[in-house]
């Protein structure tokens, strides 16, 4: 049996479309366990680039289950227009499957999403308002409807006729915006409910079948640590669990299943939306990073910003997910850029502190602690074993599994598959 979980350990992009990919290939079972539409992965096969925001990176591979979990938030715009978009591509996606426990998005959550950031004012969190916020409200208030709910007609247009009346009402009021109309709504979704149908399922039996089964499964985490509803900058978060005890929720299974747990780390961070980031590059260093690494939203389009590899993130990644293994993605970038710098603590206070705090007023006012390391200059993404790589480059990576205190088991050089240097097997 091997099941392992992969999680970003920074704030998202990490570059997990990529390793989710790799990992997919040997996996027979590939399972989002939460967030929604917000996540973006990129995954380049050959030359033929897809982006997936909702349907496990798993289907580009004939044959793969792959299933959304409980815990996803199902936008079935998206799901269908990614469905129709795949399908164009020749990529066969029958063996998909959706959660009926799992939460819709509803056209009322992306409204609820923008008018509360145009709300906030200056202290947006920058969200992707792909509604993923107002539908985990709706889910922890009871409130929420399923995708189960869109096999029963009549339970469904109940449950919204309910949502819509308190959702006006509040529109209204708080937001000054106009309302929805249920018809109007019941006949879009009309049409999803149709076209989903074959597709539902009761994932937890079917994860937990294929386990009992001695399947590889791999659970595939959108996000990262750093945009954990608990373990991230709150409340410049997501609305969901992508840490790694996240997939036992979302997928419906027992942490006593999992075997490994797979730690997505950038050679340097990035982040999107607002909050406090120690280690941001404001300079030209920051540019770079930004066009060498295509740092642009997936999913929005939004510029990145840009920093340093941070190693108090990482210990905090490392302590929360349990973290066995890390792969390390988009090394390449690095190359050219000397000396680099890595973040090994914040001076806070007048005091040095290696534990990442949580509270953002502390975090606003860490200064990061550096240290400087030799850059390489020769190109690197032809490299398909350690000993391909310059000297300097083999140190970066062995001081950031010192500083880390987990191993590096696999390594980017380029956004395509054979762009790996696997150190240790995964699977
Ligand atoms: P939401 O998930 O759309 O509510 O956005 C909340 C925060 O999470 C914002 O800072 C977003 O930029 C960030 N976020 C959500 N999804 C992703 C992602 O896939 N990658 C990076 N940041 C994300």
């Amino acid at each position: 049996m091997a099941a392992v979980v992969l999680v970003g350990a920074q704030w998202g992009d990490e570059g997990k479309g990529k390793i989710t990919d790799y990992l997919a290939e040997k996996a027979e079972v590939v399972v989002r366990y939460q967030g929604g539409s917000n996540a973006g992965h990129t995954v380049m096969v050959g030359e033929q680039e897809f982006k997936l925001h909702l349907v496990p990176s798993g289907i580009l591979y004939p044959g793969k289950l792959c299933l959304i979990g409980n815990g996803v938030v199902v936008d079935p715009a998206v799901l269908v227009q990614e469905l129709d978009g795949l399908a164009e591509r020749g990529i066969d996606t029958s063996s998909l499957r959706i959660s009926d426990r799992a939460h819709l998005i509803l056209p009322y959550h992306k409204g609820l999403d923008a008018a509360e950031e145009e709300r906030r004012g200056q202290a947006q969190i920058g969200t992707t308002k792909r509604g993923i916020g107002p539908a985990y409200v709706d889910k922890t208030a009871r409130t929420g409807i399923r995708v189960g709910d869109l096999l029963d007609w009549e339970e469904f247009r109940g449950k919204l006729a309910r949502n819509l009346a308190a959702v006006n009402e509040m529109l209204a009021k708080i937001y000054d915006r106009p309302g929805y109309v249920l018809e109007a709504i019941l006949d879009e979704y009309a049409g999803y409910a149709r076209r989903l149908r074959p597709l539902i399922a009761d994932t937890v039996h079917l994860v937990n079948e294929a386990l009992k089964n001695g399947r590889r499964v791999l659970f595939e985490g959108a996000q990262g640590t750093l945009l954990d509803l608990d373990q991230g900058t709150y409340p410049f978060v997501t609305s969901s669990y992508p840490t790694a005890g996240g997939a036992c929720i979302g997928a419906g299974i027992g942490p006593t299943k999992i075997n490994k747990v797979l730690g997505v780390v950038k050679a340097y961070t990035t982040r999107v939306g607002g909050g406090p980031f120690p280690a941001e590059i404001t300079g030209s260093i920051g540019d770079t990073l930004r066009e060498q690494g295509r740092e642009y939203g997936t999913t929005t389009g939004r510029p990145r910003r840009c920093g340093w590899l941070d190693t108090v993130i990482l210990r905090h990644a490392a302590e929360v997910n349990g973290l066995t293994g890390l792969a390390l993605t988009k090394l390449d970038v690095l190359t050219g850029i000397d000396p680099l710098r890595i973040c090994t603590g914040y001076r806070y206070g007048g005091e040095i502190i290696r534990d990442f705090p949580a509270s953002l007023k502390v975090l606003q006012q860490c200064e990061p602690v550096y240290e400087e390391v030799p850059g390489w200059q020769e190109d690197i993404t032809a490299a398909r074993s350690l000993a391909d790589l310059p000297a300097a480059c083999r140190s970066y990576i062995r001081r950031l599994e010192e500083l880390a205190g987990v191993p590096v088991h696999l390594i980017a050089v380029g956004p395509r598959r054979d762009q790996t240097i696997v150190v240790e097997d995964v699977f």
